[in-house]
C-alpha cells in the first residue's frame, strides 16, 4: 500500500505554494516597517516549559501535546505555540539586558494533537509577533494594529478585531467567584463540557459554542477591573480610535492559554467552516518571571497562516501569479540539445529564468511545454542553426521570429 501523510497534515505543493510565499513575504515585510526582528527558536523544547509557559489545566497541555521521551530521557514536546519558547529563548540569551524593548516575530510550524475538522490541523503555521521588556499600552495597540494591517495588506475582507481586559490574576480569582455564584444554579442545564469547565475554568464557560441563552445577565470581567487595569484597558482603546483600527468590544473573549493579563483579543472572520478565529493573543505580564525570568511584561499574538490561506481562497483574492519562464529552449537533434545545456545555464548565471525540454520530444510538444509555463520566449535551436552559430528566437506574446548570434542571446532577451 501506498503510503499517506498523517492525519492533520497537510502537503504544501508547487501549485498553492506561491500564496504561502506571498503571504510569508508580506508578514516580513510589515513586521520590518513596525521594526519588528525575526528569530527562529527550535521546534521542540522540554515538555515542562509548555506545562509552566501554556498553563498546566488547559486543552493544548492536558490532551493536545506531542510529547515523547528521547534518547537521553528527556521529555520533549513538539511546540504546540511560539511564545513560550520564544520567552524561554529572551530569558535564556538575556535579551532583557538590551536597552530597548524586544519586539520580534516568527513564521513556523506549530504541532497540536486537535480533532480535525476544516481550518484545524495537527501541524500548522502561525505568524506570531512577541513584544516584551514594556508595559506601554501603545505596544498592546501597536501589536493590534500589525496584526489587523497584515489581514488587510494580504488582501482579505471583513477581519474584525475583538477586544477584552483579562485583568490581572486577582482580578480573575475576584471575578471568578462571581461568576460560580452565578453559574451554579444552570449548571444542570450547561453542555457537558461547560460543566466540566466550571471546575478547571470558568471564564471559559461563558464562551460556550453550543448554548448562549442561560448567560444572560452574567457578570461582566469588565465591571470587575480595578483601577489599574482600567486605565490600561482605556489606553488601548484611546490608541486604537487614535490609529483608526475598527475594534469590538467582547467582555467574554477568553483565550485558551493561561498566561493572559489586561488585553486579550482575537481575530475573526467567517468562511472557513465552523471556526471563525483566524488569530489571537494578548499580554502576558507574568510569564517571562513564571519560566524562570526576571519580572518583564509582553504582549504578542500568533495568527493562522492556513487560516489566511483559505481564507484568501474563500474570498477568491488575487495574491501573485506564478512566475513567468523568461525563455523555454527547443532543441532539435543530438548535437543542438548538448548545445541547450550550455545555453540554459549561460543564461541562468546571467540572471534569467531558462527551461528546456527533458525528455527528447518533438517540437510541438517542446512548444506546449513552453507555452503551459508561460514563457516570453522560446529559443529554437536545430543542427542547422548550430552550424552557422545563430538560434530563432520567437516570441510567444505576438508570435514574431527573429534569428539572434548564439553568443547574442542574452541581449536580445534583455532588450525584449
Ligand atoms: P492560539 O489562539 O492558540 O494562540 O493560536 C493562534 C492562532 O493559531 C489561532 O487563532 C489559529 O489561527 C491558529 N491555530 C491554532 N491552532 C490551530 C490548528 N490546530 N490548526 C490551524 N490553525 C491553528 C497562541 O498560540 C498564542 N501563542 C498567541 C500569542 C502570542 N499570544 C501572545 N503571543
Amino acid at each position: 500500500m501506498a503510503f499517506q501523510k498523517s492525519p492533520g497534515t497537510q502537503d504544501i505543493l508547487p501549485s498553492t505554494v506561491e500564496r504561502w510565499q506571498y503571504v510569508e513575504r508580506k508578514a516580513r515585510e510589515i513586521c520590518s516597517r513596525f521594526n519588528f526582528r525575526e528569530i527562529r527558536t527550535p521546534m521542540f523544547e522540554s515538555t515542562e516549559l509548555f506545562q509552566r509557559g501554556v498553563g498546566e489545566t488547559t486543552d493544548i497541555v492536558e490532551k493536545e501535546m506531542y510529547t515523547f521521551t528521547d534518547r537521553g530521557d528527556r521529555s520533549i514536546t513538539l511546540r504546540p505555540e511560539g511564545t513560550a519558547g520564544v520567552v524561554r529563548s529572551y530569558v535564556e540569551n538575556k535579551l532583557y539586558g538590551e536597552p530597548d524593548v524586544s519586539k520580534l516575530y516568527y513564521i513556523g510550524p506549530m504541532f497540536r494533537y486537535e480533532r480535525q475538522q476544516a481550518g484545524r490541523y495537527r501541524q500548522f503555521h502561525q505568524f506570531g509577533v512577541e513584544a516584551l521588556g514594556a508595559v506601554d499600552p501603545a505596544l498592546d495597540a501597536e501589536v493590534i494594529a500589525l496584526g489587523y494591517t497584515f489581514y488587510t495588506e494580504v488582501g482579505l475582507k471583513g477581519v474584525r478585531v475583538e477586544l477584552n481586559s483579562v485583568g490581572t490574576p486577582e482580578v480573575r480569582a475576584a471575578f471568578r467567584e462571581r461568576l460560580l455564584a452565578f453559574l451554579q444554579p444552570k449548571r444542570e442545564l450547561l453542555c457537558k463540557d461547560c460543566q466540566s469547565r466550571m471546575e478547571r475554568n470558568p471564564l471559559r464557560v461563558l464562551d460556550c459554542k453550543v448554548d448562549q441563552k442561560h448567560f444572560e445577565g452574567a457578570p461582566s470581567i469588565l465591571d470587575s477591573l480595578d483601577e489599574e487595569c482600567n486605565v490600561h484597558f482605556e489606553k488601548v482603546k484611546a490608541y486604537l480610535n487614535a490609529m483608526n483600527i475598527p475594534y469590538e468590544i467582547n467582555p467574554r473573549l477568553v483565550r485558551g492559554l493561561d498566561y493572559y493579563t489586561h488585553t486579550a483579543f482575537e481575530y475573526k472572520a467567517e468562511g472557513i467552516g465552523a471556526i471563525d478565529t483566524v488569530g489571537g493573543g494578548g499580554r502576558y505580564n507574568g510569564l517571562v518571571a513564571e519560566i524562570g525570568g526576571p519580572d518583564q511584561p509582553g504582549i504578542g499574538f500568533g495568527l493562522g497562516i492556513e487560516r489566511t490561506i483559505m481564507l484568501l481562497e474563500h474570498q477568491q483574492t488575487v495574491t501573485e501569479e506564478a512566475g513567468q519562464i523568461d525563455v523555454y529552449f527547443v532543441g532539435l537533434g543530438d548535437a543542438a540539445e548538448r548545445e541547450t545545456v550550455r545555453l540554459v545555464y549561460e543564461l541562468r548565471k546571467a540572471g534569467f529564468r531558462a527551461e528546456r525540454d527533458y525528455l527528447s520530444r518533438k517540437m510541438k510538444a517542446q512548444m506546449k511545454s513552453a507555452d503551459r509555463l508561460n514563457a516570453r520566449y522560446t529559443a529554437i535551436l536545430g543542427d542547422d542553426e548550430l552550424e552557422r552559430g545563430e538560434i530563432a528566437l520567437k516570441s510567444m506574446v505576438d508570435g514574431e521570429q527573429r534569428v539572434v548570434p548564439l553568443n547574442g542571446l542574452a541581449e536580445a532577451l534583455a532588450n525584449g
